[in-house]
């Protein structure tokens, strides 16, 4: 390879060329539809179209396939009856109907509490709150590990404070929390208790009607439905206010036709999730480890982020230091393979990552971070592809990066 300094200098000198077909390990930020869920979805798209409220033939055909989803919901939930599942538009607005409709279901409690780390659908809507509505918000801190100190929960823990809303596992680092012993902590208060669960359900087996969490935010695009579809488990007894108000489909809770086909492929998708959980827990869970040892064997100046022993079984967060985490990416990229970095390209500075920085990883650490986040569609071949891709790109990065040690001078 020539130096950066000479003119012939090439970034993808001796890179391999993509595989036909990408590898795609991004499956944290959204995951292909699964063929059974196409399969089911297209005749309701065309033959059988019916508006679940009609007094006809097409529409009870609808309304069969919306109620049958529902049962499906229900049992990779384990939630106790079917009427506890609101179909939705998607995670963000699973999790703002469960934090906005408990707000408004009772107006005097002033104070919400959540965590420094969560998906920007509970932050950006937690600071609104703060700035625009006069709420309240205390944001839990997080250790190195990833994990919640829940003393400090305990003595945040106010009379006024109407809900506490904390995540399933991280989409960044795939750390998980210790949801049920939060949720009791937060009973004995009397606060309700949410769980954004949308990157912990179909990889973690749950069972919501023994646990003492009263709601629980689903996304049909991270388990192999489509996008745009979602749930809530609104406990029995638990009582929300509606976001959208109009007609009285869901029980009241979601106004609006019912989006018939996604509704009927998210069902299929949280069947077979719950066939796969198992499998998630091996297959996915090896390849993962597979992955995660070979680059840092490989790569010098590596770690992984995150308490290895409490992650989601398909996602490793891996610091390469001393580059920035999008040049990796594109470089990645130019090979065939899809992964993601924490930092978000807001108005032209890369800000690292929120979560990683709330660890308290220094900056050369969060700088470099790259979620690799595999599914059950992924295979060993590809995860040894990245093994032997990626260790010439990080050096050639580190060859012209302004924040290497050895070139602090820059
Ligand atoms: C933890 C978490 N919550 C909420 C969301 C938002 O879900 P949706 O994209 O369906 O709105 C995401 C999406 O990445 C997520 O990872």
């Amino acid at each position: 390879m020539t130096e950066p300094g000479n003119k012939s200098f090439n970034m993808m000198e001796g890179l391999p060329e993509p595989p036909a077909k990408g590898i795609y390990f991004d499956n944290n930020a959204t995951t292909p539809v699964a063929p059974e869920v196409v399969e089911k979805m297209i005749p309701l798209l065309t033959e059988h179209f019916g508006n679940p409220s009609s007094m006809h033939s097409f529409g009870a055909r609808a309304g069969d396939e919306v109620a049958e989803a529902r049962e499906k919901v229900q049992a990779l939930l384990g939630a106790s009856q079917t009427s506890e599942i609101v179909f939705t538009g998607g995670g963000s607005e699973s999790d703002n109907l469960a934090i906005v409709g408990t707000l408004h279901a009772k107006p005097r409690k002033k104070h919400l509490i959540t965590t420094s780390v969560e998906h920007p659908a509970v932050l950006g809507l937690c600071r609104d709150l703060e700035k625009r509505h006069g709420y309240e918000v205390t944001y839990l801190g997080v250790d190195e590990r990833g994990h919640l100190d829940l003393d400090e929960l305990k003595q945040a823990l106010r009379e006024d404070t109407a809900i506490v809303s904390v995540m399933m596992a991280n989409n960044e680092t795939g750390v998980i929390f210790d949801v049920e012993t939060v949720g009791r902590i937060v009973r004995e208060n009397g606060s309700v208790f949410h769980v954004d669960g949308v990157q912990g359900a179909g990889k973690l087996p749950l069972d919501l009607k023994s646990s003492s969490i009263d709601l629980f935010s689903l996304s049909g695009h991270k388990l192999h439905a489509p996008k745009g579809v979602g749930a809530l488990y609104v406990r029995k007894g638990t009582k929300i206010r509606p976001l959208i108000v109009g007609g009285h489909q869901e029980r009241g809770r979601r106004a609006g036709t019912e989006n018939v086909a996604s509704i009927a492929g998210m069902g299929v998708a949280c069947e077979l999730a719950g066939a796969n959980v198992t499998q998630e827990n091996t297959m996915v869970r090896d390849l993962r480890d597979r992955l995660e040892s070979g680059l840092l064997a490989a790569i010098g100046d590596t770690q992984a982020n995150g308490d290895p022993d409490c992650r989601l079984p398909n996602t490793t967060n891996i610091s390469f230091k001393f580059i920035e985490g999008e040049g990796i990416l594109l470089l990645l990229d130019r090979v065939g393979v899809a992964a993601s970095s924490g930092s978000a390209c807001t108005s032209g500075s890369l800000e690292p990552s929120h979560v990683l920085r709330a660890m308290g990883l220094p900056f050369t650490l969060t700088h470099g971070s790259i979620r690799f986040s595999l599914s059950r569609y992924n295979t060993r071949d590809e995860v040894d592809y990245v093994i032997k891709a990626l260790p010439p790109i990080i050096e050639r990065l580190r060859l012209i990066t302004p924040f290497n040690e050895q070139r602090a001078t820059f």
